[in-house]
C-alpha cells in the first residue's frame, strides 16, 4: 500500500507522541516465586526483565485514556482531533467497540471512534488506516492509540506465556500534512495469512501460542514487510538511523535487524523492561525512544511488527521536531 499522497495537504504528519504504563512492576524473580521459571530462562529466551501490569479494575479503555491524555497534552491546546482510532485485541467489551468510551472519556464525545484489531501489527494498520482517512479528506486530525491488557487473557499459571505479556498503551497524534515535511508517513506495507491464524489464538479464555512456529514467522514477516516498505520509500537498511519493531522479545529483534542488516545500535528496545505490549508496542517504544532523547528530529525510522491473525507491516517516517 503506497502511503504518498499527490494532494497537498493530504499526507498524515506525526505530531505528538504519549504514553502509559500501569504501576504494578512484575519481575520475572516474581513470576519464578509462583511458576516453575527462572529469571535465567526467561532473560536468555525473551530479553525481558520486567513487565506492567494493569491496577485491579483497570481496563484497556482506562490504558488507552491515559496515553491519549498524555499525546493530546504533548500536541498542545491547538490540536483538534476528528477521529480516535483504537488498536486493540482485548477491548473492554465485544459489543460495543472500546474507542468511543476512550473518545468521551477524553473529552471528544461527537467525533468518530472506531477500533481496530489486528493483534501485534494493530498500531501499523492504524497507520495506514489513519492515513487513508486523511487523504481522502475525511480527517483532519487523528488520535491513534494502541493499548492492550493481555493481563486478561495470559493464564497467570502458563509459564509458556505469562512471562511474555505487559499491558500498556501508546498514543500518536497524526495531523494532515504535505508529503515532504518531517513527520509525513512515506510508505506503509500491510499483509495478513489467515492460513496461519491457530499460530496465535485465544483458547477456553486463554492465550495460547506455538511459540517456535511464531518466531520463525515473526522474525521472517517482519524482515519482508521491512524490506518492502524500504524499496518504496527509496531507502536502503544502511539509510535506516532508528529501527523500531514491534517488541515482541529481544531476540526476534535482533534477528530481524541482523536479517535486514540494521546492526544492534539502531535497533530500538524497550521490551526489557515492558514486555510484550501487543499493539502498545510500537507507540511505547516511540514514546520511550523519544523522552530518551533517542530519536531526534531528522532520523529515518522504520517501523515494522508481526501479529496474531497473522498479520504484519511495516512504514516508514523520518522523525519530526516533537515537544
Ligand atoms: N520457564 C522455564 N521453562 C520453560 C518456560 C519458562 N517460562 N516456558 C517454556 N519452558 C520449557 C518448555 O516447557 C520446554 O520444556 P520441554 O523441553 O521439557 O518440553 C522448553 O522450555 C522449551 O520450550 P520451547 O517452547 O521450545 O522454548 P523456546 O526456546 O522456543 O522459547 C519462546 C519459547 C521464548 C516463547 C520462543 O518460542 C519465542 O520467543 N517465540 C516467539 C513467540 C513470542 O514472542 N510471541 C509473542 C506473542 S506473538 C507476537 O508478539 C508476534
Amino acid at each position: 500500500m503506497e502511503a504518498r499522497s499527490p494532494r497537498p495537504g493530504r499526507t498524515a504528519v506525526l505530531a505528538a507522541v504519549g504514553a502509559h504504563v500501569p504501576s504494578i512492576v512484575v519481575t520475572n524473580d516474581d513470576l519464578a516465586a509462583r511458576l516453575d521459571t527462572s529469571d535465567e530462562w526467561i532473560t536468555s529466551r525473551t530479553g525481558i526483565r520486567t513487565r506492567h501490569v494493569a491496577e485491579p479494575g483497570r481496563s484497556t479503555s482506562d490504558l488507552a485514556i491515559a496515553a491519549g491524555t498524555a499525546a493530546l497534552r504533548a500536541a498542545g491546546p491547538d490540536a483538534s482531533i476528528d477521529t480516535v482510532v483504537l488498536a486493540t485485541s482485548t477491548p473492554d467489551r465485544l459489543v460495543p467497540a472500546t474507542a468511543p468510551a476512550v473518545a468521551a472519556g477524553l473529552g471528544l464525545a461527537g467525533v468518530a471512534a472506531f477500533d481496530v484489531d489486528a493483534v501485534c501489527s494493530g498500531f501499523v494498520y492504524g497507520l495506514a488506516v489513519a492515513n487513508g482517512l486523511i487523504a481522502a479528506g475525511t480527517a483532519r486530525q487523528v488520535l491513534l492509540i494502541g493499548a492492550d491488557t493481555f493481563s486478561a487473557i495470559v493464564d497467570p499459571a502458563d509459564r509458556t506465556t505469562a512471562p511474555l505479556f505487559g499491558d500498556g498503551a501508546g498514543a500518536v497524534v497524526l495531523r494532515a500534512g504535505e508529503a515532504g515535511e518531517p513527520g509525513a508517513l512515506l510508505a506503509v506495507e500491510l499483509g495478513s495469512d489467515g492460513a496461519l491464524a491457530d499460530l496465535i489464538t485465544v483458547r477456553d479464555g486463554w492465550f495460547a501460542m506455538q511459540g517456535q512456529a511464531v518466531y520463525r514467522q515473526a522474525v521472517t514477516r517482519m524482515a519482508g514487510a521491512a524490506r518492502d516498505v524500504l524499496a518504496r520509500t527509496g531507502w536502503q537498511p544502511e539509510d535506516v538511523d532508528a529501527f523500531v519493531s514491534h517488541q515482541a522479545n529481544l531476540r526476534i529483534l535482533r534477528a530481524v535487524g541482523a536479517d535486514l542488516g540494521i546492526d544492534a545500535e539502531r535497533v530500538h528496545a524497550n521490551v526489557t523492561d515492558v514486555g510484550n505490549t501487543v499493539a502498545a508496542s510500537i507507540p511505547l517504544a516511540l514514546a520511550h525512544a523519544h523522552a530518551a532523547g533517542r530519536l531526534r528530529a531528522g532520523d529515518r525510522v522504520l517501523l515494522s511488527a508481526f501479529g496474531g491473525g497473522t498479520t504484519w507491516g511495516a512504514a516508514t517516517l523520518v522523525w519530526p521536531e516533537l515537544s
